[in-house]
């Protein structure tokens, strides 16, 4: 049996403007590093921290938490030490929680001998996500651990389809350097909806998800709306009209708010198109001196890999 594993996790895109908690798609390239080695002393804890800072305390950390309720399903004599070199930002909006979670309880079920089937690692590792959202949602998870464009149609009992992603679709995601915690990015929307809200969003996912089907990108463009959670919380990003607006000028499918932000993602139609997208969402950022990532990135269909 082997007594330690590397993996990297990457980061996703949740909500993707018409499927608020439910709708979220995997990221190539940007992505945590995470290292578990199974020892003999019980216990989960963090060896090592490189990169963005996270806590270290056990209770306070997201991976150490998913992997604690894995071990309560399935005991073992022995413990695990986690490292991770943190990429993604916590704090940033593409998944920097959800990497971790998903990453730790993936690899710790690797070094198990695998008793879990990927899809069923999501009830472990939401209760990483909920420590740091203090909600429980599946939707940057399923997208890390399936890949690809995932709906999350129930998270209890977990039930999450995978969908198919159109070739030719490509991410680009700008990070504006400032924190936004989900928690609070939470906190500011309503419990209610309106029913004309409701209806008009449902169009809109049921629209966008035949659209993954039938590589529709003008359906796809149709349908990348967000009538519930934008309004509220594009106000927390700086330049988000101006930012989308540009996006969709230079020929985007469709902008909006990754996750809970602060990034902001546009879906186009080939590399090309991505790229010009990219360069018109980082003006408004260059011209008020604000520092931002920016990620160009194809669909990452197979998320989690064994490195
Ligand atoms: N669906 C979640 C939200 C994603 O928007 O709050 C962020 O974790």
């Amino acid at each position: 049996m082997i007594s330690e594993v590397k993996i990297f996790a990457p980061a996703s895109v949740a909500n993707v403007s018409c499927g608020f908690d439910v709708l979220g798609f995997c990221l190539d390239h940007v992505g945590d590093l995470i290292h578990v080695k199974m020892n003999e002393k019980p216990g989960v804890y963090i060896e090592n921290i490189k990169g963005y800072d996270v806590p270290k305390n056990p209770l306070d950390n997201v991976a150490c938490v998913a992997v604690d309720a894995l071990l309560k399903s399935y005991s073992s004599k022995n413990g695990f030490s986690i490292s991770i070199e943190k990429k993604i930002k916590p704090g940033s909006g593409i998944g920097s929680s959800a990497a971790s979670s998903a990453g730790a309880v993936y690899a710790v079920n690797e070094l198990l001998g695998r008793p879990f089937k990927r899809e069923e690692l999501l009830d472990f590792a939401m209760v990483g996500e909920a420590l740091a959202s203090g909600e429980y949602h599946a939707d940057n998870l399923a997208p890390v651990l399936l890949g690809g464009f995932t709906l999350v149609r129930s998270i209890n009992p977990i039930d999450i389809v995978s969908l198919p992603c159109p070739p030719e679709l490509i991410a680009t995601i700008i990070h504006p350097k400032i924190e936004l915690k989900t928690i609070h990015s939470r906190a500011i929307l309503k419990d209610d909806v309106s029913l004309k809200k409701a209806v008009l969003q449902l169009g809109n996912l049921g629209a966008f998800i035949s659209a993954l089907h039938t590589n529709d990108y003008d359906l796809m463009s149709r349908s990348l709306k967000d009538e519930l959670i934008e309004p509220s919380r594009s106000i927390l990003i700086p330049k988000f009209d101006e930012i989308k607006n540009g996006a969709i000028n230079q020929g985007a499918l469709g902008c909006g708010i990754s996750g809970s932000g602060p990034s902001i993602f546009a879906l186009s139609k080939g590399m090309l198109n991505a790229k010009k997208v990219g360069i018109a969402m980082a003006e408004p950022y260059k011209k008020l001196g604000l520092e931002y990532d920016l990620h160009i990135s194809s669909i990452n269909k197979k998320g989690i890999k064994i490195l």
